[in-house]
């Protein structure tokens, strides 16, 4: 059971240069998620879920993981098998950081999975809408992504971290997509503490006991110091 669960959201890449969503110029502003984001998008028009997805996979390929994923990374190597970290990212820059312990809560860019049966393949190219299954043959292949009304990813090992561990620390997220932005009251009602690293106070400020306001590129490496006095205190 991990001592601490980290929650990250879009605002930790930010800074190594990809979108977030709901920031003035983010994707959503870009994209109606009813368009790109949804079971009856993909349905009704798979080729704009396939162009969305392809543009923000071939973006992967130009930004590489910040100080926030080192720092990050770095730390949990310092503390096998105690922290977990959970994120709501789809891209692979806290992979490419080294993160071990990591869990994709909402899918991942590079992963292609099938509409009908349990088949997933890595996945780096240009998806398109008829792509066939090569597992069932029935199925087309679709982005690896927790759309919007589907299931979360993981969601009962996540509830377990959720009710032994002693911190919850979420990192650039706004605090607007549930489950993940419950995770903080949840922590808490188990007991746990709840820190926050954002740039500006999320929706779900008053869910955290201490706020590390400021860039995660800044704030996580100061937040960790801070979590490492934490763990290894008397
Ligand atoms: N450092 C720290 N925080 C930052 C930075 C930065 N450099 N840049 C932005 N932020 C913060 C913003 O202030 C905002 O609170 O990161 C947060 C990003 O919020 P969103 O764009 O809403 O992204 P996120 O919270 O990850 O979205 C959650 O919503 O659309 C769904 O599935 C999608 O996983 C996503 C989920």
């Amino acid at each position: 059971m991990p001592d601490v669960v980290i929650l990250t959201g879009a605002g930790i890449s930010a800074e190594s240069g990809l979108e977030t969503f709901r920031a003035e110029d983010g994707l959503w502003a870009q994209h109606r998620i009813e368009d790109v984001c949804t079971p009856e998008a993909l349905s009704r028009n798979p080729a704009l879920v396939h162009e969305f997805y392809n543009k923000r996979r071939a973006a992967l390929r130009d930004v590489a993981p910040n100080a926030a994923h080192e720092a990050l990374a770095k730390f949990s190597a310092e503390f096998p098998g105690k922290i977990l970290v959970i994120t709501q990212n789809v891209d692979d820059l806290h992979e490419r950081a080294g993160q071990s312990g990591l869990l994709h809560m909402h899918g991942e860019l590079l992963s292609l999975k099938c509409t009908r049966c349990d088949f997933r393949q890595a996945f780096s190219g240009e998806s398109h809408a008829e792509m066939p299954c090569p597992d069932c043959g029935a199925g087309r292949l679709r982005p690896d992504i927790v759309f919007f009304g589907e299931m979360p990813y993981f969601m009962d090992e996540i509830q377990k971290a959720l009710s032994g561990c002693e911190v919850l620390i979420a990192i650039g997220t706004s605090g607007n997509v549930y489950p993940a932005a419950g995770f903080a009251e949840l922590a808490r009602h188990y007991g746990a503490e709840s820190w926050l690293v954002n740039l500006d106070p999320p929706q779900n400020h008053r869910d955290f006991q201490r706020f590390f306001q400021g860039r995660a590129g800044e704030q996580v490496p100061l937040m960790l110091d801070e979590l490492r006095r934490w763990l290894t205190r008397a």
